[in-house]
């Protein structure tokens, strides 16, 4: 790819940037800047711009290293295009910095004949659609809890109704010594009750969607978080005010985020961390549509919501089963709020992203937004 064919030669893109050129780079979904032979921001396309959340005119002040750490491996593949005059990939790169973070990143490097030093970088980011691999998989496990949940309900709690009624007759019947007895056996039974209805929200029903004002959910949750299980926790809210509603189910949804900010709150409070900073944020991110193996429709999820902590992060060894019924790293966790997150956020057509360091968990959810025949769009 030297010199790009059909966008009448790259050397032209930097100044004389005729109109058709111009439009198609600006609507090549893909990352595209040209670099100079300080690693200037020459020029961006739109998809540039919302990769780095800057505006073409903010990244034309700005050199590369402003937002990448120049221990970045990015840095070597710019100097390996400059030496050989060559086209330079590089695959699975993190882009990371106090305003950047972009883990799997596909980076290509091109020169350009007519400006030395002058370097074309194609960034292409295929973490979505990891997770959107790894989300098939999840539903693939929800479902399996769907069906056991189905059993459990059946099978479980008509004996149990029994078992506890039993228990309470003899309460009355027995013995003091012998009423201790039968008073446990009603509690577990009570207790193995909630366990089962907790379960039973795993069972498949369709979804009734309606139009949610995602950020009157967002807030409610976080007054419910700061009344309660997160007291001593700051909160920043990062809202795009212009968001369309969420096409789905406010009560679920909302299950959804308090469920998240809990497992925020608790890796907080849990490691000491001071101070405690939870930062629920929202975002339009325009043209975001991933191709599902199998499926004839794309997935339009243009809407990111997320919710961000500054804990000690995940630990190492429940990451690949995050999302699997009964993981848990606490001693009287249940290990089921993540996989109902993975479960409803799946009912919603919808995608959840994980990235977590120490200092730093972030869960990212992929929304569909409300079309205006009021239905998923
Ligand atoms: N924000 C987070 N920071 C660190 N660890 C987390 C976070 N969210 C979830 N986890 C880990 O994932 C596990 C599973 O979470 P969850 O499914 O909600 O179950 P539970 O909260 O009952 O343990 C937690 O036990 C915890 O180890
Ligand atoms: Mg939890």
């Amino acid at each position: 790819m030297r010199a790009m064919p059909g966008l009448g030669g790259a050397g032209q893109v930097a100044e004389t940037v005729t109109a058709a050129p111009a439009l198609l780079l600006g609507a090549l979904p893909v990352p595209v800047v040209l670099l100079d032979a300080a690693d200037r921001f020459h020029y961006a396309n739109h998809a540039a711009e919302q990769f780095f959340g800057l505006s073409q005119a903010q990244l034309s002040q700005l050199r590369l290293l402003d937002l990448v750490p120049p221990d970045n491996p990015v840095f070597l593949l710019l100097a390996q295009v400059r030496r050989g005059e060559v086209t330079v990939a590089d695959h699975d790169l993190t882009l990371e910095s106090p305003r950047l973070s972009k883990p799997g990143i596909t980076v290509q490097g091109t020169p350009f004949p007519e400006k030395p030093g002058f370097v074309l970088l194609v960034l292409q980011d295929f973490s979505a659609a990891r997770a959107l691999d790894r989300q098939l998989s999840f539903r693939g496990a929800a479902r399996s809890v769907a069906g056991m949940a189905a059993v459990l309900a059946h099978e479980v709690k008509n004996p149990l109704s029994g078992i506890r009624g039993a228990a309470q007759l003899l309460e009355n019947s027995v013995g003091e010594n012998d009423r201790e007895l039968a008073v446990l056996i009603r509690n577990e039974a009570d207790r193995i009750r909630a366990l089962v209805e907790r379960m039973e929200v795993f069972g498949e029903k369709p979804l009734r969607r309606e139009a949610v004002n995602i950020h009157r959910v967002l807030e409610h949750v976080r007054r419910l978080a700061q009344s309660g299980f997160a007291a001593g926790i700051r909160f920043h809210e990062l809202y795009d005010p212009s968001l369309p509603p969420v096409s789905g189910h406010r009560d679920q949804l909302l299950q959804v985020a308090l469920n998240l900010v809990k497992n925020a709150a608790e890796a907080i409070t849990e490691a000491g961390v001071e101070p405690g900073e939870i930062t629920l944020s929202t975002a339009f991110q325009h043209g975001f549509r991933l191709a599902v193996p199998g499926a004839e429709e794309s997935l339009h999820l243009p809407l990111v919501v997320a919710v961000r902590d500054n804990g000690p992060g995940i630990a190492e060894d429940i990451r690949p089963h995050l999302f699997d019924a009964f993981v848990t790293s606490r001693v009287a966790g249940s290990g089921l709020g993540l996989a109902l997150v993975a479960k409803i956020v799946g009912d919603h057509g919808g995608l959840i992203e994980v990235e977590s360091r120490p200092g730093r968990t972030e869960f990212r959810l992929h929304l569909p937004m409300m079309s205006e025949k009021g239905d998923a769009a």
